[in-house]
C-alpha cells in the first residue's frame, strides 16, 4: 500500500493528514494511559465495526494488562462522505457488561451522533464505568452534545481515510491518514 506524503487515485487526491510514525506514538500513548487508568480491572474494549478495527487491533497489542475484545456494529455514512443523520445498529454487544468496566473504542468522532447512539446501545445495562475512547474527532463539527474520555488527534472538519476508515468501503489499509481533497 502507498506510503506516499499524497497520491492520486481514480480522479481523488490523497494528501497526508497523520503519518503512520505518528499515529503509532499516540496509540502507544493512549494504551499506555489505558494500561494505568484500568490496571487489574479487565476492562472490556467494545469495538465499533468497521472503521475500529484497526486502532483496536494496535491498541490492545499496546496494553500491558489484561482485557477483554467485543464488537459492536453500526452504520451512519450509508457509503458517502456525507452521514445520514441517523444511525442503524448493525450488531448488539454478546458480553454480559453488568459490574464490566467498558470502553467503547471508535475510530472517529465527527457530529456526534454515532457517540450518542452508543451511549444509548448501554442503556438498560449496568457497567461498572462506561467510557468512551476515539482516535480521531473532528472538534468543530459536533451537531449533539457527547462526551470522549480519550481522544487521539482532534482534526479538522474534512473526509479522512485510511487506518481502517472507509471510503466507500476502500482505502481501509491505509497505514497514515489522508484527507481526500475535495
Ligand atoms: P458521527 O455519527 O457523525 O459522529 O460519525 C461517526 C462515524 O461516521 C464514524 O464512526 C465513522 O465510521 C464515520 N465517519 C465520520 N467521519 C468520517 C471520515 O472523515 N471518514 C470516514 N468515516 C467517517
Ligand atoms: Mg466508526
Amino acid at each position: 500500500m502507498s506510503k506516499a506524503k499524497s497520491f492520486e487515485r481514480d480522479g481523488e487526491k490523497y494528501v497526508e493528514l497523520i503519518s503512520e510514525e505518528k499515529i503509532n506514538k499516540r496509540v502507544k500513548e493512549l494504551a499506555k494511559q489505558l494500561s494505568d487508568d484500568y490496571r487489574d480491572k479487565c476492562p472490556i474494549l467494545m469495538g465499533v465495526l468497521n472503521g475500529a478495527f484497526i486502532f483496536l487491533a494496535d491498541l490492545i497489542r499496546e496494553m500491558d494488562i489484561d482485557c477483554e475484545v467485543d464488537f459492536v456494529k453500526i452504520s451512519s455514512y450509508g457509503g458517502g462522505r456525507v452521514s445520514l443523520g441517523f444511525i442503524k445498529s448493525k450488531k448488539g454487544f454478546d458480553s454480559d457488561v453488568d459490574g464490566r468496566d467498558v470502553i467503547v473504542v471508535e475510530d472517529i468522532a465527527d457530529s456526534g451522533r454515532s457517540i450518542k447512539f452508543l451511549e444509548k446501545m448501554f442503556a438498560g445495562t449496568n457497567p461498572a464505568s462506561l467510557k468512551f475512547v476515539s482516535l480521531l474527532l473532528k472538534e468543530d463539527n459536533a451537531v449533539v452534545d457527547f462526551k470522549l474520555d480519550y481522544v487521539g488527534f482532534n482534526i479538522p472538519t474534512k473526509f479522512v481515510v485510511g487506518y481502517g476508515l472507509d471510503f466507500d468501503q476502500k482505502e481501509r489499509n491505509l497505514r497514515s491518514i489522508y484527507v481526500i481533497e475535495e
